[in-house]
């Protein structure tokens, strides 16, 4: 069985391309590997009902299945709905969130958005300087658009304890995990760096560090870094397949770029 991974799609930042180049370009791709499943880990856009149709429609016209987890933009909202637009994705059968999808007798796919938790700035920012989200004359953006109702290390707390249970429900099968935000550190930023000592607060979480230890999880599949890269750790490979945003690329053309951050895995 092939499985697809990409993530970071933001098909809203791009000023050059439509919706529909986005889902021709990523179909033909995907038919192109022969994959049989295809796993998206967030950031399709800026607006939730579009990420979401962005998905439905990928989803016809590839005819195989596709999940997902929300990345942190897929709920950015300007009246802040972030509980209600939680809500809304977990509703739809796509979505891995508290839905553990059952491969087959061997392998399962768990996912979750998964939240930051600040471990992975350097050590000299006080918590409130880190909850600010402000440092150098910038804020980190999600604090403007996303409100949880509890602070970030709470919330990446509670998504971690909500994956623990998704790991209990498979048996022993072996596991692929997916989440948006980083759950390890050689996926942040390398430090010292002039403002990633401060932001690499928000790429990552510690929480899962135990899950690891304690369940069969062989793939790791992480999005929110915009880069490529993977890395193979005590059995366990680490994915992070992200397009990205069109500044980033390398080269100027979408169906080379797609081609690069598609990540294809045989189980
Ligand atoms: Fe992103």
């Amino acid at each position: 069985m092939k499985i697809g991974i990409i993530s970071d799609l933001h098909i809203d930042r791009d000023t050059k391309r439509s919706f529909e180049v986005y889902i021709d370009v990523l179909s033909a791709e995907v038919k192109s590997q022969n994959i049989d499943l295809l796993l998206l880990a967030g950031d399709i856009s800026n607006d939730y009902k579009m990420s979401y149709h962005f998905i439905k429609t990928l989803k016809d016209k590839i005819g195989i299945d596709v999940l997902f987890v929300p990345g942190n933009h897929d709920y950015w909202d300007n009246d802040k709905k972030t509980l209600e637009i939680f809500e809304y994705f977990k509703k739809q059968p796509e979505c891995l969130i508290e839905r553990p999808y059952i491969i087959n007798e061997d392998w399962a796919v768990i996912g979750h958005s998964g939240w930051y938790d600040y471990s992975y700035a350097a050590s000299e920012f006080s918590r409130e300087k880190l909850e600010s989200g402000k440092f150098k004359g910038s804020t980190w953006q999600d604090k403007f658009y996303v409100d949880w109702r509890l602070n970030d290390q709470r919330v990446s707390k509670t998504f971690a304890e909500a994956v623990r249970k998704d790991m209990e429900q498979v048996g022993d099968r072996h596991i692929i995990l997916m989440t948006h935000i980083v759950t390890h550190k050689k996926f942040t930023v390398p430090m010292p760096h002039r403002i990633f000592d401060f932001y690499n607060a928000y790429i990552g979480t510690s929480d899962f560090d135990q899950l690891y230890k304690q369940y069969s999880i062989k793939y790791s599949i992480m999005g929110h870094i915009h880069f490529r890269k993977m890395l193979v750790e005590d059995g366990i490979t680490y994915i992070c397949a992200c397009l990205g945003y069109t500044r980033q690329w390398r080269s100027k053309n979408l169906a080379t770029e797609i081609a690069s951050a598609l990540h294809v895995i045989e189980i």
